[in-house]
């Protein structure tokens, strides 16, 4: 159920209306529900109910303290891609001990910082990484849990962008190569190999692509075990995608039939041909955890009619909301207040001095300047990939919860931009 919902006319977060928000912090400002939050994760959290089931959130989506926080609470594990992003998590008090590293760049102090904090697995990419981690635990008198990111040259029908499972991407060891990448590991002496893992894109409209991926994945279990390698977790990458309210782009399953085909299939197998061994099954998801808790709160500064095109330029731009000028994004634009009169069409564009700044094309509004748009489906990559271009701050970050509205992030401000700056003597 969305919590983003017109009451009297003004559309609210939950008990909220989003003017009374802008109001009091100012636009631009990214505005996150903490009843769909919970929503969403729970989603993921009941299907994994009564399993050997980790949900590791991905928190390159949202990583701000307080969404990681009420995740924690809940249980959540995490899946981090920095060292930064661990920092993150302890001083959100989640648990390392729940934490994945991905990333194909593990650099030595990050292999160091997520040893000595004991994170549960490094997802790893290549044999270079598992000679360097194996070295790092060495050098610290430990042993790493291992991991291997394989690639099972699925294609998973979604933006090139943010394709990862095909050959031609960065990521992960090829399919073919990962029985002789999986003996290498086994054979350095600081690795414990534990895991098998796998991502193959995000904003996957259906699960047909992550079953196959998954039928992969097992029979390299069955392969690796019959060499001496026992793999105790299988984790199945990034979740469902979104809704983002434009036609042709919905998910065709909801969270807990995925969840629920994946289990089936683990059990299936199991019973068969894995001699009834247990094994845990991890999710990375982070867009359909945080995706439509979010909007971007914007304030319209004018309305600019043009010759081909009327622009209507909002106090929001591609340094707060990357999508639209990244991935040509569709993120769906409502008015916070109605208002009656004519619609005209626009192209929603920011302050930025780039034509690629927009985020929102060809959109019917009745707005005038001075209202309020919200950017919905905004609470997934919008504020963790947002910068300074242009020395702007970024925005404010608000949770709601119910008729609360409480500031997680103050805005940035001009001198904090350069603050860390110094001119030559
Ligand atoms: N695990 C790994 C290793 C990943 O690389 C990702 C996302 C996830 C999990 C989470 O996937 P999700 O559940 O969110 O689909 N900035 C882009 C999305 C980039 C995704 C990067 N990796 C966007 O705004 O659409």
């Amino acid at each position: 159920m969305s919590q983003f919902t017109i009451q009297d006319g003004v559309l609210h977060a939950e008990g909220v209306s989003l003017s009374a928000i802008a109001e009091r912090f100012g636009t631009p400002t990214y505005v996150y529900s903490k009843a769909a939050l919970l929503e969403n994760f729970n989603a993921y959290h009941d299907a994994c109910q009564g399993r050997d089931a980790l949900v590791c959130y991905a928190m390159k989506a949202n990583s701000n303290l307080a969404v990681l926080d009420l995740l924690a609470r809940q249980g959540a594990g995490f899946d981090i891609v920095s060292g930064g992003e661990l920092l993150r998590v302890i001083a959100a008090g989640g648990d390392p001990g729940k934490t994945i590293f991905s990333g194909v760049g593990k650099t030595v102090e990050e292999m160091q910082l997520a040893l000595e904090k004991g994170i549960l697995c490094f997802n790893v990419e290549s044999i270079p990484e598992l000679h360097r981690l194996n070295e790092v635990a060495g050098k610290l008198g430990m042993r790493a849990p291992v991991s291997l990111r394989v690639n099972p040259n699925v294609d998973a029908k979604t933006h090139p962008y943010i394709a990862t499972g095909l050959k031609a991407n960065k990521f992960g060891v090829a399919f073919d190569d990962a029985l002789d990448t999986y003996r290498s590991a086994a054979a350095l002496p600081n690795l414990d190999v534990v895991g098998i893992d796998c991502h193959i894109g995000s904003q996957l409209l259906d699960d047909a692509p992550l079953l196959e991926a998954l039928d992969k994945l097992i029979e390299l279990i069955d392969t690796l075990h019959g060499e001496g390698i026992h793999i105790h977790h299988l984790d199945m990458g990034g979740g469902i995608g979104v809704d983002y309210g434009v036609a042709g782009d919905k998910p065709a399953v909801p969270v807990g039939d995925y969840l629920t085909r994946v289990f089936a299939r683990v059990d299936a197998w199991r019973a068969e041909k894995h001699e009834g061994r247990p094994i845990k099954v991890i999710f990375e998801p982070g867009r359909s955890i945080v995706a439509d808790t979010g909007v971007l709160l914007t304030k319209i500064e004018y309305l600019k009619p043009g010759v081909e095109k009327n622009f209507c330029i909002v106090d929001a731009a591609m340094n707060d909301l990357m999508r639209p000028a990244l991935y040509e994004a569709w993120m769906d634009v409502q008015q916070v207040t109605a208002r009656a009169g004519e619609a005209v069409t626009y192209d929603v564009v920011g302050p930025v001095c780039e034509s690629g700044d927009w985020l929102a094309r060809e959109r019917a509004l009745t707005a005038q300047p001075g209202d309020l748009l919200a950017i919905m489906t905004a609470g997934a990559y919008g504020m963790t990939m947002a910068s300074n271009y242009n020395t702007r701050g970024r925005a404010a970050e608000i949770i709601v919860d119910g008729e609360e509205a409480h500031l997680v992030r103050r805005r940035e401000t001009p001198a904090e931009l350069f603050a860390l700056e110094t001119v030559l003597k």
